[in-house]
């Protein structure tokens, strides 16, 4: 089946260049160390990335002949191999393949140069098919997936991730004109270096139920990664501010920050809907079960309802811990100040967003009441610093000399309202 059919799809440029060159940017030695090294220096939210991408691999990957697709550098083989699963790591890059190769040691594995459309591999050879950070580079993923199917046996599972189109179309609607520019571009194959492939749901079981394929799960993730990874929902208020930008790279060197970041993803975004993050990986069982494609359609569907009504306490039925245990866990985890920091940031574009949203079992009432203040402040920070500005610029002698005597003084004026008219302001100067 082409994708060329589906609406989403504005290619100008041939499919096939961008496939040519999303392909052939791996073949160069350079991009070969970047990539093998980044996992290593773990900057940002490298090391929370791949800790959950790796743990979902490992929770779902079924039997004991594992195949790699587009294998790289072994990110997902290599962990697997250790556990003992027998692995076969196929990619388009000698140098990806030399690099695996290098990093396995003496550790056996089968490593061969082929193409993801074209696997140098029997029919039903596998008990599962993994793929990972490959199908986001390829706008054919049913092409795709009808040759990973092909490999993999009866009853055995396809794991991919890729980016979601349910998240786009919760922060900005499916009308591609009120889509912010960097958004576009994303969605663009005539855009080489940006694209992403995306999915949404309903595609995915339409084409589970053609191609005689189970949906066993979605799981949401890189809610909180930055880069590549934008949350469209924090776009406007977040994602495109350098003070985040500064709090995501703390990830790297914060080990309480990073159990934080784990138990969002995994405790909470990884258990409800496409809708939340703009990623997604995708478990497929090699077997025909439409009835259980619909079944997973409505518990999809649930849990978007459960999201539309605002209270954290209707999302329970399908989080792991109990309510209780959440609020204390969150309690826990919020005690170093950078993480509770970091909460906040994200509690506070929320409720910006919904300002009804009911916290209740998320948060322990000490805990919200602390948040509250701190949002109570920081909106009378952002009031005063926006009277500040204008009483400064207005200001009817700015200039003396030539000189503008204004400069600077919305942030004396910011003090004197914070502490005369917010009352608020506790901060002494040395
Ligand atoms: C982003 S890397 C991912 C590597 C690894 N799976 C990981 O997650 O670290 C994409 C990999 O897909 C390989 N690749 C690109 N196009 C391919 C193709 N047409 N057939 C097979 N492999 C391909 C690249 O060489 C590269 O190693």
């Amino acid at each position: 089946m082409s994708h060329k059919n589906t609406p989403e799809t504005v290619a100008q440029v041939p499919d096939a260049e961008l496939i040519r060159w999303k392909t052939n940017a791996w073949q160069d030695p350079n991009m070969v160390a970047w990539y093998s090294g980044r996992m290593l220096e773990n900057t940002g939210t490298n090391y929370l990335k791949n800790a959950i991408e790796t743990d979902i691999i490992q929770r779902f990957v079924s039997g004991r002949d594992v195949i790699d697709i587009g294998t790289g550098t072994g990110r997902a083989a290599l962990p697997l191999l250790q556990q003992g699963y027998r692995l076969t790591g196929i990619d388009s890059s000698q140098a990806m393949l030399n690099e695996t190769r290098r990093l396995a040691g003496e550790a056996p594995i089968t490593l061969k140069v082929g193409d993801i459309l074209n696997l140098p591999c029997a029919a039903a050879s596998f008990d599962s098919a993994v793929a990972l950070n490959v199908m986001v580079h390829f706008p054919n993923w049913r092409e795709a997936l009808a040759e990973w199917q092909r490999v993999v046996r009866p009853g055995g599972r396809i794991l991919f991730d890729i980016h979601s189109k349910d998240h786009v179309h919760a922060a900005y609607g499916e009308d591609r004109e009120q889509w912010p520019q960097a958004l576009q571009q994303t969605n663009d194959p005539a855009d080489f270096a940006n694209y992403m492939a995306r999915l949404d749901t309903r595609e995915l079981i339409e084409h589970a139920d053609a191609a005689g394929l189970t949906v066993l799960a979605v799981v949401p993730y890189g809610a909180i990664f930055g880069g590549g990874n934008v949350n469209w929902l924090l776009y406007e208020q977040l994602e495109r501010s350098h003070k985040w930008k500064r709090v995501l790279s703390w990830f790297a060197s914060d080990p309480a920050l990073l159990e934080l970041g784990l138990f969002i993803e995994q405790q909470l975004i990884g258990q409800l809907s496409p809708c939340v993050a703009g990623r997604v990986f995708v478990v497929l069982e090699n077997r025909a079960d439409p009835q259980a494609n619909k079944r997973f359609a409505e518990h999809t569907a649930a849990i978007d309802a459960a999201l539309g009504q605002r209270s954290f306490s209707a999302l329970q039925p399908w989080l792991k811990l109990s309510l209780a245990d959440c609020a204390s866990e969150l309690r826990r985890l919020l005690q170093p100040l950078r993480a509770r920091q970091f909460f906040f940031s994200l509690f506070d574009v929320l409720l910006d967003q919904q300002p009804d949203y009911k916290f209740d079992g998320l948060l322990l009432p000490d805990v919200l009441e602390q948040l509250l203040t701190w949002r109570a402040l920081r909106q009378a920070d952002t009031r005063a610093m926006a009277i500040a500005k204008g009483w400064s610029a207005a200001c009817p002698s700015r200039t003396m000399h030539g000189v503008d005597v204004s400069q600077g003084s919305a942030y004396f004026l910011l003090e004197s309202l914070l502490t005369e008219y917010f009352g608020v302001f506790s901060g002494e100067r040395a």
